[in-house]
């Protein structure tokens, strides 16, 4: 029998026999991974009791913070009753609860949820929907989707043929053909003729999607795959106008709308869903994460009555399915947590400190790393900069030496959990749970001065 009471043999079976996602493992040969083992609100503790504020929530899922004794004994409680049976042709009554609860909160006639246990099996099924739609609906041409430069939208073949990250697919080629690239809306980086106006940005940004229908033919695009607030990059709003206009083209070629709210659904940006904060309606709505907070792991999609339709009647049926989603454990967890939400008011939280929690951050412009400070609700992006005149950014070295070298292991030691992030130009990321309030703000924005003053003399 192996015992891992002492922190040693934790340590030494870690680094032996577990493998750590996206992470490069010989980082660990010479240093300890990090082990944490509890948490309480909106901090975290490791093996060796050291706290660390968790300003990222875990991975930009623990909405309501740690330690939430209702949501665990909710799951306890449903465990005890009736631990797992499929929604394959039978349903049970905490997805049945839930479904309806979703669908109150979600915009407009998203009426019908396909549940998931994570955000790439959402991303996954709203593509095959769109598929098998198009082809019940007699135009079987409609395969493609759209999105954005640097968008991550999960990790499995189909949603990583969305992603529009190039080195996390390169190992991984051929993918599912389909997957066509636009713009993004960082507007730091806006193409010169565009830098001095954000709404005429947003509108050449969104334009840039009719371009690609065109291009494609729009007889063979299914679906626009786009985040309220796009994450991978470093947090880039939408321009005003910008969904809205999205909208619009998505209408005038027929195709769908997917609002990938992983991230930003659940009181990330201060409202249930990203779109009603910017006012769209899409036609899938795919999240996970924030539903549970992460007490148990959950995704899914919301599907509006006009897409469900065509399976509503007949012999015609949804061909795809999942072991554990919409697990009733899961399920009773998301209820759970959902209720916190109300009690606490926390979407009101958000909403009422946002402003706060942008101008503290603020402080740091007095730095010359911070070029830009950016995103909406409890969601921001920092990116670092060589030149804060020419917004010149890192070489790949300096980039390996800043960000894999240095800051996030400092930022660590310094007792923050945040992402340091150079999938597109360099950032740290920042999405606290939704409980927190100034006190946070101050601590986060003190760690980060102390390390990126260190940071700069270092590059
Ligand atoms: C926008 C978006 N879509 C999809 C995913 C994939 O979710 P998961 O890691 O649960 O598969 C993520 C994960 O971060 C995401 O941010």
């Amino acid at each position: 029998m192996t015992s891992f009471d002492a922190i040693e043999n934790l340590q030494e079976a870690a680094k032996r026999n577990l493998w750590l996602h996206f992470t490069r493992m010989s980082a660990y040969e010479q240093s300890d991974v990090p082990v944490i083992v509890r948490g309480s609100g909106a901090y975290v503790f490791d093996q060796h009791g050291k706290r660390y504020l968790d300003g990222l929530s875990g991975l930009f899922v623990t909405q309501v913070g740690h330690g939430r004794q209702e949501i665990a004994e909710a799951g306890a409680r449903q465990a005890a009753e009736l631990a797992y049976f499929p929604l394959w042709s039978y349903a049970h009554p905490k997805a049945i609860e839930l479904a309806a609860r979703l669908a109150e909160l979600a915009p407009g006639n998203l009426n019908r949820v396909f549940f998931t246990t994570s955000g790439s099996e959402a991303v996954e099924s709203a593509w095959k929907l769109a598929k098998q739609y198009f082809k019940l609906t007699g135009q079987p041409g409609r395969y493609k989707v759209i999105s954005r430069d640097i968008a991550y939208h999960g990790t499995s073949m189909g949603a990583l043929a969305i992603t529009g990250l190039a080195d996390i697919k390169h190992p991984f080629e051929p993918l599912l053909p389909g997957g066509v690239r636009v713009p993004n809306t960082n507007f730091y980086r806006a193409p010169d003729f565009l830098a001095g106006d954000e709404t005429e940005f947003g509108r050449w940004a969104a334009d840039e999607i009719e371009r690609a229908i065109l291009r494609e033919g729009p007889q063979s695009v299914a679906a626009v795959f786009l985040e309220p607030v796009q994450n991978s990059g470093g947090c880039f709003p939408p321009p005003p106008g910008y969904f809205q206009r999205v909208r619009e083209i998505c209408d005038r070629y027929g195709v769908l709308l997917v609002s990938d709210e992983v991230i930003c659904a659940f009181g990330r940006l201060g409202y249930y869903f990203g779109s009603q904060r910017y006012e769209y309606q899409p036609d899938i709505i795919t999240f996970a994460k924030g539903v549970t907070s992460g007490y148990s792991p959950l995704g899914g999609m919301l599907v509006s009555d006009a897409l469900m339709e065509p399976f509503s009647s007949g012999t015609a049926t949804f061909l795809h399915g999942i072991t554990f989603a919409g697990h009733p454990v899961s399920t009773a967890v998301a209820l759970a947590n959902l209720d916190i939400f109300e009690k606490e008011d926390l979407l009101g939280n958000v909403r009422a400190n946002e402003a706060a929690f942008r101008a503290t951050l603020e402080k740091l412009y007095d730095l010359p790393i911070v070029g830009d400070i950016r995103g909406a609700g409890y969601f921001y992006g920092i990116e670092m900069v060589k030149d804060k005149v020419t917004r010149e950014t890192f070489t790949d070295d300096e980039s390996e030496r800043l960000l894999r070298g240095f800051l996030s292991q400092a930022l660590f030691d310094a007792g923050l959990v945040c992402r340091a992030d150079d999938r597109g130009d360099p950032v740290i990321q920042l999405a606290p749970p939704l409980i927190c309030g100034q006190e946070h703000f101050d601590e986060i924005e003190a760690i980060l001065r102390t390390v990126l003053t260190e940071a700069w003399t270092r590059i």
